[in-house]
């Protein structure tokens, strides 16, 4: 993979990059989440699955900073921000965070390359220049370059959703939440997004996606799933290979690691 597509080097830290605690959501006055414990690891490629109603999207735009927990903690690298004023949240989700939705939620009035790196000059923290130039590469890098000067309306669903993707990485986020990504899409619209994915967890980004997609979930480190607002498992999606000897310690992804503090 090639450098724009990797994360940036995170910053010297055991903790976790995204650590919930009590984790705790109401929506419209009726709770929703009922204490989450959740720890992901920088890198991470974690799936969120479970019932329709369940609170996967309410938990993803929670730990993703869209709106503040109504109680427990939230800690990012190990610092509590919980108490982030809507400014820091703000900031927060436009450098740190990149989000893909079900819908792709691309704006008409733009080409898709202006979609890309809108965020980026929104953000102001590179020269134009160089924003324009990660957009041209991320969206090579994703197989969607030849459609920079298209519009919504101009490409197919599995198209835009890797256009979605290269805007959701325009900031070069350290997390990348996805709510459903392939939902409104077919099988084989849904495996480019699917590899689309793939290659941004290798290149290091820390990946959050909710799916009701089996095959989605198979392709993630651990899957975790919640059912009425609890998480009730957390399972390695593959089964360790029966060749491996029975006791890797320090190999593989642990079910204990959420759910602990
Ligand atoms: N805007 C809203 N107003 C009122 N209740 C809401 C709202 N959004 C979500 N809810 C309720 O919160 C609960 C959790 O919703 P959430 O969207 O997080 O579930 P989900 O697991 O993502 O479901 P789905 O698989 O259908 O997307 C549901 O009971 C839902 O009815
Ligand atoms: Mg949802």
């Amino acid at each position: 993979m090639t450098s724009t597509l990797a994360s940036p080097v995170p910053a010297p830290t055991s903790a976790p990059l995204l650590s919930a605690r009590d984790l705790r959501q109401s929506v419209s006055g009726r709770a929703v989440l009922h204490g989450i414990d959740l720890d992901v690891d920088a890198g991470e490629h974690l799936a969120i699955t479970g019932p329709s109603g369940s609170g996967k999207s309410t938990l993803l735009h929670t730990l993703a900073g869209l709106e503040p927990p109504s109680s427990g903690h939230l800690l990012w690298a190990g610092e509590d921000r919980t108490g982030d004023r809507e400014a820091e949240r703000a900031r927060h989700r436009l450098l740190e965070v990149g989000f893909v939705f079900q819908q792709f939620h691309l704006l008409r009035g733009l080409s898709l390359f202006d979609n890309v790196v809108m965020p980026g000059l929104l953000a102001r923290t590179s020269p134009r220049r160089s924003v324009l130039r990660r957009g041209r590469e991320l969206m090579e890098q994703l197989g969607v370059g030849e459609l920079a000067e298209r519009g919504v309306g101009e490409a197919s669903g599995g198209q835009l959703q890797r256009v979605a993707i290269a805007r959701a990485l325009i900031n070069a986020p350290r997390l990348l939440v996805a709510d459903e990504p392939t939902g409104a899409l077919d099988s084989a619209a849904s495996a480019t997004v699917m590899d689309a994915l793939a290659q941004v967890s290798a290149a290091g980004t820390t990946l959050l996606v909710v799916t009701h997609d089996p095959e989605v979930a198979a392709r993630a480190d651990r899957v975790v799933r919640l059912e009425d607002g609890r998480i009730t498992g957390i399972t390695p999606p593959v089964p360790e290979p029966s060749a491996a000897p029975p006791d890797r310690a320090g190999s593989g992804r642990s079910q204990h690691r959420a759910g602990r503090g």
